[in-house]
């Protein structure tokens, strides 16, 4: 590993990501607390099944669904498999009109010849697509720091709608060559934020948002929050995989279930602001999601499932896992009575154990079931 510098290591590492991810179990052993969410069973739906609308407004769109999938990839080595993962993936989102994000883009603005590796637009050209950047590229003690430049390049070379800055403290902590440096990235975010003409969101890899941070980035007129909550792919999880030495993964073992989880923190961003919210981390069936969307968040995201068939280029496998989410999403919607999603977001949950106490602790948890709708 020490023969490769920046650019080769930013490539090799988001190999060795993909592998880890396919090969090993890379999930926390925690779960996502959804399973303290109930919904109450409406034995008179009084709607028809058939008439449930699923679509949602998302940052100026309309979906069909509201589901997203997360970024995952570009830049690999040789770049043929992260374009193909893109675009399988690309392929689906188009076919189900829902949005989708690529993965970091860092290894394209060191290395520009591999932006085709991100782009989907040929076999995707209405997809809402959303670019992706690191937070610590934008710190102040970062050498040769992101800005504008590098923000404009990463969503307009593939004709992007939006830019995700991944936030993953995280991960980056427990990796010896992980990009520490996270002072002024507040700042940075909201002088970008005024000059970008562009959304953008913010978004977490597996640990979670708080109350504290959706405000801060609320404040900054930061446009999106994705919780990328625990309980799905833990990155400290694949760091651990990739740790090459005892002190290394004794670290990521440590944090390997680190963060808040998913549905937490959906409640917490959801009190605190006013931003529209994709749950992402854990999400595995479509009860899940419409927990999440009956929480308040306004999408949900998923990533890791959809890896195994998108690595294959099997556009039906990734079509299949997602069709199998909306069935259940929509099979849910009507047993609570919900035609629509803004109706999902109103009706009855009844929160219990431990996912009750973190709530109480942090929000007015009466206040918050009783306003979440109005958001
Ligand atoms: C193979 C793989 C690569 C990922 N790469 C990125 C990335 O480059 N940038 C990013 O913001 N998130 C990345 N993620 C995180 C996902 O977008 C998502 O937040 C996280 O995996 C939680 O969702 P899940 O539990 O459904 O996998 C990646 C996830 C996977 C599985």
């Amino acid at each position: 590993m020490e023969a490769f510098e920046g650019d080769e290591l930013t490539i090799i590492r988001k190999f060795e990501h993909i592998e880890h991810c396919l090969k090993k179990q890379v999930e926390a052993h925690v779960s996502t607390q959804f399973e303290n969410i109930h919904f109450v069973h409406m034995s008179l739906p009084e709607i028809d099944k058939d008439e449930i609308d699923l679509s949602v407004e998302f940052l100026g769109r309309r979906f069909d669904y509201p589901i997203m999938i997360a970024g995952m990839t570009g830049g690999t080595k040789g770049s043929q498999l992260a374009g193909k993962i893109n675009k399988t993936l690309a392929k689906a989102a188009q076919e189900l009109n829902i949005p989708m994000g690529v993965g970091s883009q860092r290894a394209m603005i060191r290395k520009p010849e591999t932006w085709e590796s991100y782009y989907v637009r040929d076999v995707a050209p209405d997809v809402f697509l959303v670019g992706n950047l690191g937070a610590p590229q934008f710190a102040e003690t970062m050498p040769g720091r992101y800005g504008i430049e590098e923000a404009l390049k990463a969503v307009e070379t593939i004709q992007a709608d939006a830019l995700a800055i991944h936030l993953n403290p995280l991960q980056e902590s427990v990796q010896p060559e992980g990009d520490t440096q996270y002072k002024g990235v507040l700042k940075a975010l909201a002088e970008l934020k005024g000059e970008f003409p562009y959304p953008i969101i913010a978004k977490e890899t597996g640990a979670g948002v708080s109350m504290e941070v959706a405000v801060r980035l609320e404040s900054i007129g930061i446009d999106a929050i994705d919780v990328g909550g625990l309980g799905g792919t833990s990155w400290s999880g694949v760091e651990y995989y990739r740790a090459k030495d005892e002190r290394s993964r004794n670290l990521a073992l440590k944090f390997w279930d680190w963060g808040i989880p998913t549905a937490l923190s959906v409640a917490e961003v959801r009190y605190a602001t006013d931003l529209p919210i994709i749950a992402t981390g854990g999400m595995r069936d479509g009860i899940t999601m419409a927990k999440a969307i009956a929480l308040g968040a306004n999408l949900a995201g998923v990533a890791l499932p959809l890896l195994k068939p998108a690595v294959k280029g099997d556009v039906e496998g990734v079509v299949k896992i997602l069709l199998r989410y909306i069935d259940e999403l929509k099979n849910a919607m009507f047993l609570v009575g919900a035609k629509n999603v803004d109706e999902l977001r109103k009706v009855p949950l009844v929160v219990t154990g431990f996912t009750r106490e973190w709530l109480e602790q942090r929000i007015d948890l009466r206040e918050y079931l009783r306003n979440r709708c109005a958001r």
